[in-house]
């Protein structure tokens, strides 16, 4: 049966993992940057601490029936007030870089006002200052799907223009205070899920998803490519020095044609259209993908003359998220949908599946994405070839075990298909590099085990474990161990 079958693939690939050669790091180019991502809803917790004002998360999580087991990221891991220990993990393991995520209403607790917050801004040089101690490198990301709670209310979100120039000021107001000592800046995290999901209306996978017309989606994302063009904008103008970058971060996942006829690859194409172009083409070109254009017509926003040379060119670097790929098909394939959760409803010529000839295109994590490594390299040369080799960091990557109360500790640190996952990764960013892709860092998700949104402290993605049930503890699980070697690793040692 097709279970056997998975099962059995599962199995294999698990054995693949010990008899496969390792990877070293003087295999990566020398400005290959290292580094490993968090966000702050995820792990601050402290949400009344500091005059932090409510965001859209606060909201969604005070809600019963939203998040598995009624979750909140109330306490999180603490990071608010165990960041020390965080940048102390982060050095034993010998990364470069913390991809970090400033809570915006820490700096604004309204989500505009005259005066940032002292509090918030003391937090933040607080966790700069420990970075730069240890010599790792601080990349920010200013939105990370929390939103402020009062933007929801007042605006409905991303849903209205006003969030330009609220946005635009955050950021401002990030760049004064912080930008002396960081250099990378990341505007937006993953906009494509957000909008699907979360916060671009306040609701529910299920309930984003109703009330969400695509219409309004395009629209939310219209403007947050404005917003994001805007501060990248004041940034190059005031506060870039010579060493300073900005970027935004967008989830992009493997697409691939279930055959090589014709009509699959170009569904394929097209669903990386709706996907990774929405924002790609835009940033590039100036213009949204023209076939999305001929689906949604009048639905897609356009963009004036000034506004596309705002938005073209807009990035120093690109983020990439990468968790997985799927195939898809230009007719009905049994299995497959033309309705995935995202990005935006496909045309209907669109189908999306995991299964060819019964065989699954790789394992599943614990949160139910395939694993499929090859992607992530066909991903690279897709933005060399499509959007000019852009500079791009893997700002995500990572995989997900499901928490077993089940297991004793010990148990629960031998994470050794995370470490198969996570080389096998690195693995397709080296063929990506051998083919001329400008990828020039990975950033593992995640530093710990955190909130993971709706589905709570289910899903696991740290290197690390966090005791959520004394006092957050953190211990390095295999992985971390597996990266601390790896990071250390040169030649001289094969
Ligand atoms: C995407 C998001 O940026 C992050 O918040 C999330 O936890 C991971 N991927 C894993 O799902």
């Amino acid at each position: 049966s097709a279970g056997e079958a998975l099962a059995n693939f599962e199995i294999e690939q698990l054995e693949k993992v010990s008899i496969q050669e390792n990877i070293f790091r003087d295999r990566f180019p020398e400005d290959f940057i290292f580094g490993c991502s968090t966000s702050a809803y995820q792990i601050e917790g402290g949400v009344h601490e500091g005059g932090r004002g409510p965001c859209s998360w606060d909201t969604e999580c005070s809600i019963p029936g939203r998040i598995l087991n009624g979750s909140t990221g109330d306490i999180a891991c603490d990071s608010y007030n165990k960041y020390q220990e965080d940048v102390d993990l982060i050095d034993e393991v010998g990364f470069d870089a913390y991809r970090f995520s400033i809570a915006w209403t820490r700096i604004f607790p309204d989500g505009v006002g005259d005066q940032p917050n002292q509090e918030g801004l003391a937090y933040y040089n607080r966790v700069i200052d420990a970075l730069l101690i240890k010599g790792v490198k601080p990349v920010i990301t200013l939105y990370h799907f929390d939103l402020p709670q009062v933007l929801l209310d007042k605006y409905g979100g991303w849903s209205s223009a006003e969030i330009i120039p609220a946005f635009s000021a955050y950021a401002e107001a990030c760049f004064v205070a912080f930008g002396d000592r960081v250099k990378n800046w990341i505007t937006i995290n993953e906009p494509t899920i957000d909008l699907a999901l979360n916060s671009g209306y306040a609701g529910t996978l299920g309930e984003a998803a109703k009330v969400n017309t695509p219409e309004r989606r395009y629209l939310q994302g219209h403007h947050m490519l404005l917003a994001h063009a805007t501060a990248a904008k004041i940034y190059r103008q005031k506060y870039q020095g010579l060493d300073g970058k900005i970027g935004i971060a967008l989830d992009i996942q493997g697409y691939e044609p279930l055959t090589d006829a014709p009509e699959d690859i170009e569904a394929a194409n097209t669903a990386m259209a709706f996907r990774g172009g929405w924002f790609m083409d835009p940033l590039t070109f100036g213009q949204y993908p023209e076939v999305i254009r001929k689906t949604w017509g009048e639905a897609l926003p356009s963009f004036t003359e000034e506004e596309s040379k705002l938005v073209k060119g807009s990035i120093d670097f690109l983020g990439l998220n990468f968790y997985t790929g799927l195939y898809v098909s230009g007719k009905p394939v049994f299995g497959f949908s033309n309705t995935p959760a995202f990005p935006v409803t496909l045309p209907s010529n669109i189908y999306i599946g995991d299964f060819r000839d019964q065989v699954p295109i790789g394992g599943l994590s614990g949160a139910g994405l395939r694993i499929h490594p090859k992607s992530l390299e066909n991903v690279l040369l897709m933005l060399k070839t499509k959007y000019g080799n852009p500079l791009t960091y893997i700002t995500e990557n990572g995989y997900s075990e499901v928490r077993n109360p089940e297991l004793s500790l010990e148990e629960s640190l031998q994470d050794h298909v995370r470490i198969h996952y996570i080389r096998e990764h690195l693995r397709a960013v080296l063929s990506a590099l051998k083919g001329g892709v400008n990828v020039r860092g990975f950033f593992v998700w995640s530093l710990m085990d955190n909130f993971e949104w709706f589905w709570g402290y289910q899903y696991q993605f740290g290197l690390h474990y966090v005791d959520f049930q004394d006092n957050q503890r953190r211990y390095p699980k295999a992985s971390a161990l597996w990266f601390k070697d790896l990071l250390h690793s040169d030649r001289s040692r094969v």
